[in-house]
């Protein structure tokens, strides 16, 4: 029997959400289901906000960066009855199941109201910070490591011919999986993440060892979640706003900046610089992150065909797989020791 399959995506767009959203409509087409794409994240479900997706509307997706549907930080458990509005909705447009494409908050939420009220849902991890446990990789991560690793690069030549130390701001949020990966790429000097954060000191004995050496030029990478922490123990966030969203984040950035000034305080040399930005975020996915939402794309439009709800597609190895959603949504994925001393082995 046919059957009407939703699909959203919520939080931070990244690159390869078309390439899920194609291959899911896809499969579903082909196997005889209708497939309806809800507007702007939960936002969609709560005001009630859907188009049509079939064949015309998929065509042309695999290159192309952002998300069709449109995103959203929109919390329903943070709106006025946003809860029973995304239950009523679902049901006045006799949706039967749906594919939310997200990070840790936007499949938290599928996982509460899968837990709490039985929706039949299916999850498929995307973000650029790969920091979602349960898969080892999320789609958009590759995308967002080669564009950092890239303005690595050009930042290498530059820094080269100035004799300065350059200083590149990345996003990841509260992990540091794209600073240690671009890093490690880029061949940076100095790496700082949240997870495993060497001091400020520690950063520029690093650099000053490197310059003693006979290189007058120094690439930091750093990521936006870093504490500035100091060997006295003192430590701290930088923030653009204390701020929180519906989902109780701070806005993250400026870190760069602050620690710029520390380094040229501290060793004497000339610092700049550059922050990524959503330019982390922006444009083609990577032939890797295409092909890794194809298959996330596949495998959940096959879970919802299965009727296999509270699942996410997810990677193990070279495997696409299931796991349940709570198990993906329940504590981030950090980046372990091993990973840090691989960088580590190339600082100063
Ligand atoms: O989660 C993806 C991410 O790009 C983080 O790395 C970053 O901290 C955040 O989203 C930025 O969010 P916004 O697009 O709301 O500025």
């Amino acid at each position: 029997m046919s059957k009407r399959v939703g699909v959203l995506t919520g939080g931070g767009d990244c690159p390869g959400l078309n390439a899920v959203i194609r291959a899911v409509t896809r499969r579903s087409l082909d196997r005889g289901h209708e497939v309806l794409g809800v507007r702007s994240g939960w936002r969609g479900l709560v005001e009630g906000i859907f188009e049509p997706l079939g064949p015309r509307e998929i065509s042309g997706l695999l290159p192309r960066g952002g998300t069709i549907l449109g995103t959203s930080r929109t919390n329903p458990y943070r709106v006025e009855a946003g809860v029973d509005r995304v239950l009523a909705n679902f049901e006045a447009e006799r949706l039967d199941s749906l594919v939310a494409i997200g990070g840790e908050d936007t499949l938290g939420v599928a996982a509460a109201l899968h837990r709490e009220h039985g929706f039949p849902v299916v999850g498929v991890p995307k973000t650029i910070d790969n920091d979602l446990s349960a898969t080892d990789y999320t789609f958009g991560f590759d995308t967002a490591v080669w564009i950092c690793t890239e303005a690595i690069d050009r930042l290498h030549t530059t820094a080269e011919s100035h004799n300065r130390v350059m200083v590149v701001e990345v996003m990841g949020r509260h992990t540091g999986w794209i600073a240690v990966m671009s890093g490690i790429a880029g061949g940076a000097d100095v790496i700082l993440i949240p997870e495993q954060p060497i001091t400020v000191e520690q950063a520029c004995t690093e650099i000053q060892r490197r310059h003693n050496r006979g290189k007058d030029f120094s690439i930091v990478v750093v990521s936006e979640g870093y504490e500035l922490t100091y060997e006295s123990g003192e430590r701290r966030q930088v923030t653009q706003e204390t701020a929180t969203d519906e989902f109780g984040h701070v806005r993250l950035g400026g870190i760069g900046h602050e620690l710029a000034r520390e380094i040229e305080e501290r060793t004497g040399f000339e610092t700049r610089v550059t922050v990524l930005g959503h330019v982390q975020r922006g444009g083609t996915p990577t032939p890797r992150d295409r092909v890794l939402a194809t298959r996330y794309g596949l495998k959940a439009a096959e879970l919802v065909i299965a009727r296999r709800f509270g699942q996410m597609a997810a990677l193990n190895g070279d495997a696409i797989v299931d796991v349940a959603l709570d198990d993906a949504t329940s504590e981030l994925k950090t980046v372990p020791r091993e990973w840090y001393d691989t960088a580590r082995a190339f600082f100063g």
